[in-house]
């Protein structure tokens, strides 16, 4: 009782938290996420930090997208290096209105704690496809650094219907066919939107409205599947990080087929839902979608100046 009585006291004598940045004041948001809610230590300088020296700082990395393109992959691989942060969660900050409209002090509450050194990443792969995200992201910081994951087009458009596919099933609800979807009326269906997320060119122009290329960097994702090592050593060496990630940190399971990681001794592979068999297509609606894939390809290797080895 009498320590119940203590530590409320001692709350009570807490002075009131005074944000160090701007961007923290008029914090009316909701219920700060499980590890906000942990003692915020004050500081002679007014930070807010954690007592062991932690902080939480807005993202200065974000994989952007693309859905169903190795986010998960990267940002896993990405956690490897010491100097890198990542947030548990897709955010889905920008994207989400319910959750933009509670401000940047709530998107900073939703990060890890970090060093002060560290950067910190967050991934959302919806925001690559979604219209009004670019500005905003600009809006937060024009200098931050973007990566975009993707895939074969056509890859990926079986890989989204999978997905949905076992999301239906699990809910023990029907699904269309995917050669339904794919095509109507003999042709192909512009407005299923699993086909318009791998129309890469059309999303990519959108962001270039508001970054330069440089800031962008993309990533192969069928390469990183294949072999993560060679593509992570770019991802280091576009964010400037000491190279750090090395051959060891991965290996080949060949149970599952695809690499795991290895970090510390420490060895973990991905969700199992990352390797699940696509649906069939009829060879002849498949061939349809690589032909309709052939030039919005083309615009965008045009538009990165850089090819992709996709049919
Ligand atoms: C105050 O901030 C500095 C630098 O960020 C940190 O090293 C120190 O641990 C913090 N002190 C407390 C009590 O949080
Ligand atoms: C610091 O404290 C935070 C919040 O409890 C925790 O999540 C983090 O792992 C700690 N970091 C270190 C380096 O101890
Ligand atoms: C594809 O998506 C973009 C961006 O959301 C949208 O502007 C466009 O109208 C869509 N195209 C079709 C054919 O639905
Ligand atoms: C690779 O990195 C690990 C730490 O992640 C380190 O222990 C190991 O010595 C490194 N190996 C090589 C060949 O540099
Ligand atoms: C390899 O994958 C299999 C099948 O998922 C799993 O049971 C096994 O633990 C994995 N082995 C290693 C060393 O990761």
């Amino acid at each position: 009782m009498a320590a119940f009585f203590f530590g409320l006291l001692l709350f009570a004598m807490q002075p009131p938290p005074i944000p160090s940045r701007p961007a923290e004041r008029g914090d009316r948001g909701p219920p700060p996420s499980p590890t906000a809610s942990s003692p915020l230590a004050l500081n002679d300088t007014g930070a807010t930090g954690h007592p062991n020296g932690t902080l939480k700082q807005l993202p200065h990395i974000l994989i952007i997208g693309v859905r169903k393109g190795g986010t998960r992959a990267l940002i896993e691989m990405l956690s490897l290096h010491s100097a890198v942060a990542a947030a548990e969660n897709e955010v889905h900050f920008f994207d989400w209105e319910s959750h933009f409209q509670k401000g940047i002090p709530w998107y900073l509450s939703q990060m890890p704690f970090a060093l002060p050194d560290q950067l910190t990443v967050e991934k959302t792969p919806a925001y690559f496809t979604s219209s009004k995200v670019p500005e905003r992201i600009h809006d937060m910081n024009p200098g931050i650094k973007l990566l975009l994951i993707l895939r074969d087009p056509t890859e990926r458009v079986l890989s989204d219907y999978t997905q949905v596919f076992y999301n239906r099933l699990q809910k023990h609800k029907r699904y269309q066919p995917i050669e339904s979807l794919l095509v109507k009326d003999g042709e192909i269906n512009l407005g299923y939107k699993a086909l318009n997320r791998s129309l890469y060119h059309l999303h990519l122009q959108n962001w270039l409205r508001y970054f330069p290329l440089e800031s962008i960097h993309v990533v192969d994702g069928d390469k990183l599947i294949r072999d993560p090592f060679p593509e992570m050593k770019r991802v280091e060496r576009f964010l400037n990080l000491e190279p750090q990630i090395n051959a060891s940190n991965f290996y080949f399971n060949k149970t599952k087929g695809f690499y795991c990681l290895r970090d510390h001794g420490r060895e973990r592979c991905l969700h199992d839902s990352k390797g699940r068999a696509h649906p069939h297509v009829a060879p002849a609606i498949l061939h349809k979608l690589y032909r309709f894939f052939h030039e919005p390809n083309r615009k965008f290797f045009e538009l990165v100046g850089r090819t992709f080895n996709w049919n």
